[in-house]
């Protein structure tokens, strides 16, 4: 209920509900603002509905947008406002939303049948999808897949198989790594200690270490990189009794940081010195993310396992783990398998974007885009060079640092500010959120129209202008919910 309604800059909240109930009509402007305010009405209200039967920590809400419908990069609510999509359902969605091929090979499919559990039985979709994957493989090596339902229990495959077929008991992964939710996944993440609190114990001998990336000085990189782990091998954890190492190449949720390649180069030295294996976890920058099929490929690299989710089943429920041959031969039934993993119809739309992903068509869309990305990269620090501090990431995953500088000169990531940013852009029609309290996360769907693309960088810049010029007020601030 609300009890007061407070007018401020025209236009109103309520000051006892979490969210803005605008009262002004859709796209009707705003002088003073200088922004087109939207009505939110039938979303807020859904919001509420929501609270009362979900629970609160199945969402990272950073606005109350509930999807209505959506075609490849627009996103539509509710209330017929509409947003250009930088999120991809969280790099899930790698050609959009309702892509017209996915779309086409899902009523297909239907038209067969929905599902039935390769646990007991065999599917054609998941035999097609599979002997494509593993053609995939970087250098050619001969590897075998598995099929779960998302990337947290890929990772858990990882783990069990590593541990299986080496006979060794620990994991090396990364701080500021996000690998997933389930149990084990949850044990190898350390990006907010919310995903610890409460739940322990976690699963045991995981030991995270210090991940380096490209921002680092090659110098001290060379220097520092694997320093606390070679400590750790001659002190307290016996190299000999490491089974892999998991990491991913881009750290997605830590901040968009590439791993630094002289990092990646030691480590995978390391790894084959000790008999680990070198796991690569391309959950969020697999599917050409990064402007190449795996993430890894970015690095001389050829890892014995990759972990797989979000877009491996462009936007259907999947998950995978992949490795060499005698890696995956080392479980027998049923140490790894779940009633709905190699779905027919998410494994028919997972073929269906692989496809078109391998047309000259689509790698050229993506080049263009590629570069849209860096060329407004560019035009952005150009003009907000006061606020920005990097641009980091590969590809098509990418962050913007958003900063404040202090009376002194010094610069601190400004977390009000990345937020005041986002939710302007949001306002003006622009679907962008942030990780690691300070990047903006740039991941569009990378077949985004070319002039879409350039249209939602320049939201992103009037939003930045409005947050350089104060001109977004401090009331936002109550609604911030994100990581
Ligand atoms: C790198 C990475 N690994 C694993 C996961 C977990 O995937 P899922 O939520 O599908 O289980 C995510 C999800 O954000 C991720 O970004």
């Amino acid at each position: 209920m609300i009890s007061a309604i407070v007018k401020k800059h025209e236009w109103c909240y309520s000051i006892e509900q979490d969210l803005f109930l605008y009262v002004v009509s859709n796209k009707k402007h705003t002088k003073d603002r200088g922004v087109a305010t939207m009505n939110t009405e039938k979303c807020t209200s859904w919001v509420e509905r929501d609270k009362k039967v979900i629970a609160p920590t199945q969402h990272l809400s950073y606005f109350p947008l509930v999807v209505e419908s959506g075609k490849d990069s627009i996103i539509r609510d509710l209330d017929g406002n509409e947003y250009i999509d930088f999120l991809s359902s969280a790099s899930s969605l790698n050609l959009g939303t309702c892509n017209d091929h996915v779309k086409a090979a899902v009523q297909e499919q239907l038209k067969k049948y929905s599902q039935y559990t390769i646990a007991y039985t065999y599917n054609i979709p998941a035999i097609e999808y599979a002997e494509r994957l593993v053609s995939t493989y970087p250098g050619g090596v001969k590897a075998k897949i598995l099929f779960g339902n998302c990337g947290s229990d890929g990772n858990d495959a990882a783990v069990k198989f590593a541990r299986a077929f080496t006979g060794r008991t620990k994991i090396i992964t990364f701080i500021n790594g996000y690998h997933g939710n389930t149990y084990g996944s949850s044990s190898m993440t350390t990006v907010t200690t919310r995903m610890r609190k409460k739940m322990g114990p976690f699963l045991p001998e995981i030991y995270p270490f210090p991940f380096f990336g490209s921002d680092t000085p090659d110098d001290v990189c060379e220097k520092e990189c694997l320093k606390e782990m070679q400590r750790a091998f001659d002190t307290y954890l016996p190299a000999d009794d490491v089974a892999a190492v998991i990491i991913e190449p881009v750290q997605g949720d830590g901040g968009l940081i590439p791993a630094h390649p002289i990092f990646m180069k030691k480590l995978y030295e390391l790894c084959q010195k000790h008999g680990i294996l070198f796991i690569s976890e391309e959950v969020q920058q697999a599917f050409y993310r990064t402007g190449k099929m795996y993430g890894i490929e970015h690095y001389d690299i050829v890892p014995d396992g990759i972990i797989l989710g979000k877009s491996v089943g462009a936007g259907l429920t999947l998950g995978a783990f992949m490795a060499r041959d005698e890696i995956m031969d080392c479980l027998p039934a049923p140490a790894h398998l779940f009633t709905l993993g190699g779905n027919a119809l998410a494994c028919s739309a997972g073929i269906a974007a692989f496809d078109y992903m391998q047309t000259e068509e689509f790698q050229n869309i993506l080049k263009t885009n590629c570069e849209i990305l860096q060329e407004s990269f560019a035009m952005l620090k150009e003009k907000h060079g006061d606020i920005i501090s990097t641009t980091n990431g590969l590809g098509m995953s990418c962050g913007i640092g958003i900063v404040k500088t202090n009376a002194d000169g010094t610069k601190e990531p400004d977390l009000d500010g990345t937020f005041k940013i986002l939710y302007r852009a949001y306002e003006k029609g622009l679907l962008v959120i942030s990780v690691a309290g300070n990047i903006l996360r740039i991941q569009p769907p990378l077949n985004i129209d070319h002039d879409l693309f350039r249209k939602a960088f320049a939201i992103l810049d009037e939003a930045m202008a409005d947050y350089e010029a104060g001109n977004i007020p401090d009331d936002v601030l109550q609604f911030q919910n994100g990581w």
